[in-house]
């Protein structure tokens, strides 16, 4: 695992967006993967900023997210298709069908999953995929004890996730207790990933992930197997 120290989450973002369009200007054809959450807001603001000035084009970009709510339509103002079109795919040119992220609202859930790893593969798997991380370790929503094994499926919310996102939602009993998750093994499979770490209540789950071993019980060590990680963390995760 490569890390990268930053002082802070505009450092952070700017270097996240470095890597992102380096990958962009060696691969125009990449397939990305994308997270949701406040950690990589500052990195979408660069790359639509980035946009504007340099006309970086996405034209042939695929993006993939990680994960999505059951249970919330596209247009729903807390489902992350909605999230991932305001803060970043309206500011790009890539085209819409380009973007893929679970449907929400699919009347099956677990044959929706199973299509979402089939389309991952059917493109050829993700090129780059930028991670956060749960204080409890999760990366995307595959909570503590995830089979490491794990592919695109149906995840239960812990309640110190659903109380950690309640802050998009009006209240904790609004946050789903489901979700359509990229499983361990989707993640691990992508070529070369961007895991991003900020604020001082991220600070243990670093020190885990670097130090404590590497257990299905804390499913970001995962990452440590994986011959190709980068960590951008700032000072207030790392000390
Ligand atoms: C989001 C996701 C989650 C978040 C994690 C950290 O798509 O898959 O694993 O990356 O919950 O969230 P923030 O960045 O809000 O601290």
């Amino acid at each position: 695992m490569k890390i990268i120290t930053v002082k802070g989450y505009k450092e952070l973002s700017e270097t996240a967006a470095q890597i992102v369009l380096q990958k962009i200007e060696q691969d125009p054809e990449a397939v990305i993967g994308l997270a949701t959450g406040s950690t990589p807001l500052g990195l979408y603001e660069e790359l639509a900023v980035d946009h504007q000035l340099n006309g970086t084009s996405y034209q042939k970009i695929t993006t993939f997210n990680l994960d999505e709510y059951v249970g919330l339509p596209a247009d729903h103002d807390h489902s992350y298709r909605y999230y991932m079109n305001e803060n970043l795919f309206t500011h790009l040119d890539i085209p819409k069908e380009q973007t893929h992220i679970p449907r929400g609202d699919a009347e099956d859930a677990a044959a929706e999953a199973k299509n979402y790893e089939e389309l991952i593969q059917r493109t050829g798997g993700i090129d780059l995929q930028i991670l956060g991380i749960g204080r409890n370790g999760h990366i995307g929503f595959n909570e503590p004890g995830t089979s490491f094994s794990s592919i695109t499926h149906l995840a239960d919310l812990t309640s110190s996730t659903r109380e950690a996102n309640k802050k998009f939602f009006d209240s904790v009993e609004e946050v789903p207790e489901l979700a359509i998750s990229m499983g361990i093994a989707t993640i691990m499979r992508s070529k070369e990933i961007l895991l991003l770490i900020t604020g001082k209540q991220k600070q243990s789950a670093f020190e885990q992930l670097t130090k404590g071993e590497v257990d299905e019980s804390f499913p970001a060590s995962v990452l440590r197997n994986h011959p190709h990680v980068t960590v951008i963390i700032d000072e207030d995760a790392k000390t």
